[in-house]
């Protein structure tokens, strides 16, 4: 079972103690525009953290700021507990892969991975042992031979990868890397960047707008709104505890009902009675949040053990491969998305199907409704 402590993951602020990498009140502004506010993170060695957030966010910004590539209005960035903004880019030992491969065309894989080596004057025989050693890893070494052009793109996203590995850097800084890549190849480069992250041990910061993706890859996920962190945590932290309102809808689907806390367990919404165990003190309007997937839907009459009840009929149905995805309507208008998993036993419905809705009370998220 999961923790059902309603007490959301805050933003605990950087500490300094194990961080490898640590944002420290970071800030940049452009003219009056506050891109990146106050951002406290603190990222441990070997870790592979996520900045996840809508576009326009920071994000970029923020990672642009670590790799040197723009400079903080206020604020530290700290590796190894020293202070780095004084260094420039080529000094920061980190390694970079872009949304955009960036590669050179006239240039072969070979030369393109070896530009980095080159251009710190690594010696010819070790330069080329490194660069058929980082080709190997990202599965590349038989097309070391031809020119950008000759490649697909998970395979020019490849060498992108190989060529900010092969200088062995600390940190590895990722912006936006799969988002080119078809979904497919977008899920099977995930796999590979994990694998690769985690064999090498490399201190990493993924920036993603895809929630799946953060999910799915990171130790951490760092959720940026509006230049600000709204909340960092597990990726189970981030879905489960959600922190504000917008942390809940962005990441994952879900349900948002408007609502008033009669008690501290107990929520009222159009006329209906709700219990929940995630209250935090909030108290007269309030949001109720649902995930449409810890929705389970019955025949009517069932007895409900303690889990909150709403009957509805099946305004539509939408069969999504592995997920079925409902609209239920409640008798006195509300609407709320349900999803079952297709196949094995489960029952499926069809519109105007009458049907009844169970959902525990841990699994009933309550916000201010200012929030
Ligand atoms: N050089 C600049 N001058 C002025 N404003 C900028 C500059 N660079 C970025 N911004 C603004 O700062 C905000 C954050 O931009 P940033 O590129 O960090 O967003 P992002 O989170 O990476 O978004 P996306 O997912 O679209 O890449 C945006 O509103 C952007 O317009
Ligand atoms: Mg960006």
């Amino acid at each position: 079972m999961l923790a059902t402590s309603p007490v959301a993951t805050q933003a605990p602020g950087a500490e300094e103690g194990d961080a490898h990498l640590l944002l420290d009140h970071l800030q940049k502004s452009f003219g009056d525009f506050q891109a990146v506010e106050d951002l406290n993170v603190s990222v441990r060695r070997g870790e592979l953290i996520a900045l996840l957030g809508p576009s326009g966010c920071g994000k970029t910004t923020t990672l642009r700021m670590i790799a040197g590539l723009s400079s903080a209005t206020s604020g530290r960035i700290l590796v190894d507990g020293r202070e780095i903004q004084s260094l420039p880019a080529h000094d920061r030992d980190m390694g970079l892969v872009f949304q955009s491969y960036a590669l050179f065309p006239h240039m072969s894989v070979e030369r393109n991975v070896a530009f980095g080596l080159e251009m710190r004057g690594i010696a010819r025989d070790q330069l080329k042992a490194r660069v058929a050693k980082a080709l190997e890893l990202v599965q590349l070494g038989h097309l070391a031979q031809r020119r950008p052009r000759e490649l697909s793109g998970g395979q020019q996203q490849r060498v992108a990868l190989a060529r900010a590995l092969v200088i062995e850097p600390s940190i590895l800084l990722l912006d936006e890397p799969l988002s080119n890549l078809d979904a497919k190849l977008r899920d099977q480069m995930r796999v590979e960047i994990r694998d690769i992250q985690q064999r090498l041990g490399i201190t990493s910061v993924f920036v993603t707008h895809d929630q799946v993706e953060a999910l799915s890859m990171c130790d951490r996920i760092a959720v940026m709104d509006k230049g600000r962190l709204a909340q960092i945590g597990t990726p189970q932290d981030i879905y489960e505890r959600p922190a504000t309102p917008f942390v809940a809808e962005f990441v994952g689907r879900i349900n948002k009902l408007p609502g008033q806390m009669r008690d501290n367990s107990t929520i009222t919404v159009a006329e209906r009675t709700f219990k929940t165990t995630r209250n935090v003190g909030e108290s007269g309007d309030v949001t109720m949040m649902i995930r449409p997937h810890r929705i389970e839907m019955v025949k009517r009459g069932t007895p409900s053990d303690g889990r909150n009840v709403a009957h509805g009929t099946i305004a539509r149905a939408t069969y999504v491969g592995d997920i079925l995805e409902y609209s239920v309507e409640l008798t006195d208008g509300v609407t709320l998305a349900v999803e079952t998993a297709t196949g094995g036993h489960s029952r499926t419905f069809s519109h105007g199907d009458e049907v009844e809705l169970r959902w525990s009370p841990d699994d009933t998220i309550v916000f201010g409704a200012q929030a």
